[in-house]
């Protein structure tokens, strides 16, 4: 069965193409001829998965599943959330969005934080939701340089390092996005899902 998985992240699709199933070939949007970039106008991360994912289920008549993630610190009301990605506006950097959320908290000792994943997939015309959280606590400072977004200024739970110091193996085995994954393999594994 092919299934698209609604990206233009290559390093998203290469890890999710390993974990998948052999019944499934897995498919990016580019080779389904996709190259417009959904635009993300919802106001949770679950309504953003699931325009993704209608888009192409919709457009391509394919089943899809799409992804969206956010970071929710406690103290700043579950902000940046499913604004994180443009937290210090359109155009800026990662950097420019850690700085501004470490001056946010810069007077906060509640230091809570989580990522939360959502994984809509689109399959047999019904929608299935799944999501992972992974939780932690946003550090005074950078430190680290490995992965990408704010994950210099994220120490998960049980952990002494920031996810930036943490090698891929290690993060994706606790991340957000690594469980929410697993739970989209865990349904589709089971053959009355496929
Ligand atoms: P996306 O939905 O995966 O594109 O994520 C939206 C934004 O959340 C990204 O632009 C990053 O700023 C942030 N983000 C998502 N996943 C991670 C992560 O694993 N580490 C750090 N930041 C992340």
């Amino acid at each position: 069965m092919q299934l698209v998985f609604a990206t233009h992240n290559q390093n998203k699709l290469e890890e999710v193409k390993k974990l998948m199933p052999s019944h499934i070939h897995l498919v990016s949007l580019l080779e389904i001829g996709c190259t417009e970039d959904i635009p993300e106008i919802g106001k949770t991360l679950e309504e953003n998965a699931q325009i993704k994912a209608n888009y192409v289920t919709e457009n391509y008549q394919l089943p899809c599943f799409a992804d969206d993630t956010g970071l929710l610190v406690n103290a700043l009301n579950g902000a940046p959330g499913v604004y994180s990605a443009r937290y210090a506006g359109a155009g800026k950097h990662a950097q420019d969005n850690m700085n501004k959320l470490l001056k946010e908290l810069a007077s906060s000792t509640d230091r809570s934080a989580y990522f939360k994943t959502i994984i809509a997939l689109n399959l047999h015309n019904e929608t299935h939701l799944f999501e992972g959280i992974a939780e932690g606590e946003i550090t005074f400072e950078t430190a680290g340089v490995d992965g990408f977004g704010y994950d210099p200024i994220f120490k998960p739970i049980g952990y002494k390092e920031t996810f930036a110091q943490l090698s891929l193996k290690t993060k994706n085995s606790i991340s957000h996005r690594g469980k929410a994954i697993q739970k989209l393999m865990d349904h589709l594994k089971k053959p009355s899902n496929v």
